[in-house]
């Protein structure tokens, strides 16, 4: 789709938020694509952006080794937005001075004065809340740049250069916590690069549809199907494109939610592919026996599905093609970006490409998870399954802390069923919301016996991105209503308590 339309690249210097960045552009309508920061300048020239947008990153520009961009990427006469490190590095390639912030520099929602004098606050308030979260600062703005916002603890929080369009800021426009950074982000843009706002992603259909018909032909696909959205709108897509020539293989690991499995199948079995269920429980809980580090049952769970998924293809017979619901933030994340690692999100149906068809399809692979789900709206899947929660791909091993046990199974998949019923109640409902099962046990009374049972932690945040979150001011009704309910009605579970963590620091989940 690149080549028809406009583009703007956001150039990766390690920032948490690059798909932020990236799918708030799309979702204004631009198309986008996150290359590495070290990309040349060449090659930028030949794919002809309308902008460019640095990333923040973890490092500090005037450390050896911290990437950079190639300085010619400034003779190109393209627009430039810098966020964070990314203001840091532009700043100090074109000549200005970073340092050490004082007071070891700002963390988290702050005040931000905007002055009236850069195209990129047209239409904003002249006070804003920002997201910072910096340990340096520029100190010193480079020759053609003017200061154009400050904060109590910063003095240059952006800069603008408007005969080069060359802009920074030092805090967050992409993330929620920022107030306005959608606007800002758009009169970059449309105010300084002038962009149409050509992409639409209701095209995306048909030419995926042909894009499929000629690489597959006549022949079968096989996808691995887990029941969440990429799989899910991959299946429909298909289905679609090439009716009668799709086979589903669902692997259940054993370790979904409660009724899960059955509703997954009752809804694939029905449409026009072949749909095969596989039951691995027992696989799955054999390998996890004794396991208790969180990273370790991730790998464990998605090597083990890649094996099962193998042995129902070779049963199967020749299928030529294998289909993946690969979305464009797992091909950011598995092409080695310099963002640090906090957890490996294993996608369990992240399938290796060499076991032995003849070729991958990956119809969503240019997507970010909003545009699958409007995808999945525009090909007729149910609201429930498009719009569901995520749910990790190692699903309740990594709600379980500590070793996974048939007993801990159950216990957490009656509680979780308890609090998503509670919660579904309520009109407006946070955006996950679950129950953990820490793996500690603590003293109760049941009737006059000492009981001595699991606690269950209750999770619910809400969130845009997933990125940051905040945990959800449940009415204290439906939390004493939950906690009652989890111990009348789960034999094993004999407390409850209610996470009120955001992340950060907190992740969502508990491992
Ligand atoms: P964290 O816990 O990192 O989670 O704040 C952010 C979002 O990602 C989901 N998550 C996962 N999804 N495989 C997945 O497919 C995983 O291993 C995984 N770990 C976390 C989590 O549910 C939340 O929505």
């Amino acid at each position: 789709m690149a080549d028809k339309k406009e583009l703007v690249l956001v150039l990766d210097f390690g920032g948490q938020y690059k798909e932020l960045i990236a799918s708030n552009i799309r979702g204004q309508k631009v198309y986008t694509e996150i290359h590495p920061g070290h990309i040349s300048a060449q090659k930028v020239k030949e794919m002809a952006p309308i902008g460019i947008v640095f990333t923040g990153g973890p490092k500090s520009v005037y450390r050896e080794g911290s990437p950079l961009a190639d300085p010619a990427i400034f003779q190109l006469g393209i627009p430039i937005l810098g966020i964070c490190y990314g203001m840091q590095m532009m700043c100090f390639s074109l000549g200005g001075k970073v340092r050490p912030a004082a007071k070891g520099g700002e963390y988290g929602k702050t005040k931000t004065a905007l002055m009236q004098n850069c195209p990129l606050f047209i239409g904003m308030n002249e006070t804003i809340t920002s997201l910072m979260s910096h340990l340096d600062e520029v100190v010193e703005v480079p020759a053609g740049f003017h200061i154009a916002a400050k904060t109590k603890g910063c003095k240059i929080a952006a800069v603008c250069d408007e005969n080069r369009k060359f802009y920074g800021v030092q805090f967050h426009p992409e993330v929620k916590h920022t107030e306005q950074g959608d606007k800002l982000l758009h009169n970059f843009l449309y105010e300084i690069c002038h962009a149409k706002g050509d992409y639409d992603i209701g095209e995306y259909i048909e030419e995926a549809s042909m894009f499929l018909r000629e690489k597959v032909g006549d022949n079968q696909v096989l996808l691995a199907l887990s029941g969440g959205v990429d799989s899910s709108v991959c299946a429909a897509l298909i289905e679609r494109a090439l009716p009668g020539k799709l086979t589903a293989v669902f692997v259940d690991h054993g370790l979904m939610r409660k009724k899960e499995g059955d509703e997954i199948e009752g809804i694939f079995s029905q449409r026009n592919m072949k749909f095969i269920r596989v039951n691995a429980g027992e696989r799955f809980l054999g390998l996890l026996a004794g396991v208790t580090d969180p990273e370790q049952k991730r790998k464990i769970i998605g090597g083990e599905f890649i094996r099962v998924f193998e042995e129902e293809a070779l049963k199967l017979g020749a299928i030529p093609f294998l289909a993946q619901g690969t979305i464009y933030p797992d091909v950011i994340e598995s092409g080695g970006s310099a963002a640090a690692t906090i957890k490996s999100h294993h996608n369990v149906g992240g399938l290796p490409e060499n076991i032995g068809f003849d070729g991958v399809v990956e119809p969503l692979r240019g997507l970010f998870k909003d545009e699958v789900r409007a995808l999945g709206r525009q090909l007729g899947l149910p609201d429930f399954l498009v719009n569901r929660q995520p749910f990790p791909g190692p699903g309740l091993a990594v709600r379980i802390l500590g070793e996974i046990t048939e007993e801990k199974l159950e216990v957490l998949r009656n509680a979780d069923a308890i609090v998503r019923e509670e919660v579904d109640k309520l009109k407006n409902r946070p955006d996950q919301y679950f129950a953990v099962l820490p793996g500690i046990r603590t003293v109760g009374v049941v009737g006059d016996e000492r009981a001595y049972d699991y606690v269950i932690g209750v999770r619910a945040v809400t969130t845009t991105d997933f990125m940051t979150a905040e945990y959800a001011s449940i009415p204290h009704r439906i939390l004493g209503k939950i906690s009652a309910r989890i111990s009348n009605e789960v034999a094993g579970a004999g407390r409850v308590v209610y996470d009120i963590s955001g992340k950060p620091p907190a992740t969502v989940e508990w491992e």
